[in-house]
This record gives C-alpha cells, sequence and structure tokens, in this order.
C-alpha cells in the first residue's frame, strides 16, 4: 500500500498553525463524514471515557501504537511514564515529536521489537489489523512484545448497527466477508489518499482470537455506540 501520508500532511498543517480544513472521510458502507482535525490534537479533559480508562490503567513502560498527532503519549510522557510513540505516518511522528514525544518513530507494528508493561491501540485500535484473517497474526507480535503481566488496552466498535433497516433487519449480505471490515477513504483539501482497509471487531470476535494465540481478553468498558475497551494479557 503506498500512502500519500494527507493524513500525517493535515497533522503537521494543524500543527504548524495553518488549519482550513478536515479531513474527509468515507467507508464502504457509508457515505462522507468530516473528521475534525482539532479532536486529532484532543487533551485529556475531551478524550472519551473509553480512552481515558485506558490511561488511567496503564503502567510501567508503554507503547502507544498508531499513535497519531500524539495526545496519549503525551498525557501520560507528562504523568512520568516512559512512552514510546510509533505511527506508520511519517508526518504523525513529526508532529508528535514537535509536541514534545521524547521517543517517536515512524514504524509499522509488525517491525517493532523491543518490549512493553502497557501496549496501547486506541482510536479503534483493531483498525490496523486490517482484516479478520490478518487478527492472529497481529496479536500474536503483539503477545511477543509483551514484558511478564504486561498488558494490551485496545478499542473497538461492533459495527452491526451499521448494516440495520428501518424496520429493524439486517442487510448484509450473508456471503460476506467479516461485516466489520471495511474499505476506508479519505481526503484531505480536494487530494484523495489510496484506499484503506479498516478493520471493526466486535468484542466476542476479539476474544475468539485472543484464545487462539494464548491470550487472556477481559472486556474493561463499554462506551454508548457499541465501542468497547478491552484488556489483553
Ligand atoms: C485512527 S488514527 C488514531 C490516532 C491516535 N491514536 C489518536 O487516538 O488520535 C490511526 C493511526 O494508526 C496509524 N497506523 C495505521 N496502521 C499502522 C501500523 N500498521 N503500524 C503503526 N501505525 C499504524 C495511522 O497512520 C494513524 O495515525
Amino acid at each position: 500500500m503506498n500512502l500519500k501520508d494527507l493524513f500525517g500532511n493535515a497533522l503537521l498543517d494543524y500543527q504548524n498553525g495553518n488549519y482550513t480544513e478536515d479531513i474527509i472521510t468515507s467507508t464502504s458502507i457509508s457515505d462522507e463524514d468530516v473528521l475534525p482535525i482539532p479532536y486529532l490534537f484532543r487533551g485529556f479533559k475531551d478524550m472519551p471515557k473509553l480512552e481515558k480508562k485506558a490511561l488511567k490503567l496503564a503502567k510501567g513502560s508503554v507503547l502507544d501504537v498508531g499513535c497519531g498527532a500524539g495526545n496519549h503519549s503525551l498525557y501520560l510522557q507528562e504523568k512520568g511514564f516512559k512512552v514510546k510513540a510509533i505511527d506508520i505516518s511519517k508526518g504523525a511522528i513529526e508532529v508528535a515529536k514537535q509536541r514534545g514525544i521524547l521517543r517517536a518513530e515512524e514504524k509499522n507494528i509488525l517491525n517493532e521489537t523491543d518490549t512493553f508493561d502497557s501496549i496501547l491501540l486506541l482510536m479503534n485500535g483493531t483498525g490496523i489489523f486490517q482484516e479478520l484473517s490478518q487478527v492472529s497474526k497481529h496479536l500474536s507480535h503483539l503477545k511477543n512484545l509483551l514484558k511478564s503481566n504486561g498488558q494490551i488496552l485496545i478499542d473497538s466498535s461492533d459495527i452491526k448497527y451499521m448494516y440495520e433497516d428501518e424496520d429493524g433487519g439486517f442487510w448484509q449480505d450473508m456471503n460476506a466477508n467479516y461485516y466489520g471490515e471495511l474499505d476506508y477513504f479519505l481526503s484531505y483539501k480536494d487530494k484523495k489518499e489510496s484506499p484503506m482497509k479498516w478493520l471493526y471487531l466486535d468484542f466476542n470476535t476479539l476474544s475468539t482470537a485472543c484464545t487462539s494465540v494464548g491470550l487472556k481478553c477481559e472486556l474493561i468498558f463499554e462506551g454508548e455506540h457499541f465501542d468497547y475497551l478491552a484488556k489483553l494479557s
């Protein structure tokens, strides 16, 4: 996948005081939506409860996977945690560094080799697994990055509701792939990013995948819109 890093460009524009417009997203099953860039620079008080809960559970050395502008890393670093932030977006890492994150690296999670007490994957953390067939590979790798008694804190949503029609029926094609596998489209300043795969996982499917790789999966928190936080250990 060859990304133009429009996401990173948008973060850099905001960071450098050149914020003029937001990111537009859409998916294979939903119309265009605005992703406000200020939300990608949220402080603790503007975070959803689920993220606050995850930050409160953090312990020891922390890896923030897909850190974006580095909101979660920044909060934890300020609290005295030893934090490493990684992202495949060059622009995101540049922003994270500019914001003061001491250890920020442009890196795919599958290339990470250090070990940690806590690994965070937040704002639909299962998204980076891309598709159901890739979940076990990512979970096994994440498990190998855990120190003893370490934990993975990850959020996602059960998006079954997106397939519900007005009379309460579901329209998804039973022969299709898992319903949380979406194509994700992003545009910024009239430029279109290459299409990406983005995975939403319901808790039971995540839990089954965890069992298959020897991770314990606990439901920590449920949000108001089918979203949840899980702790894997
Ligand atoms: C939805 S954003 C979340 C950003 C940030 N965690 C937040 O909550 O504001 C997902 C991030 O994951 C990054 N990402 C996607 N795939 C990745 C991978 N395989 N390894 C590391 N980062 C990845 C993207 O570049 C993007 O910055």
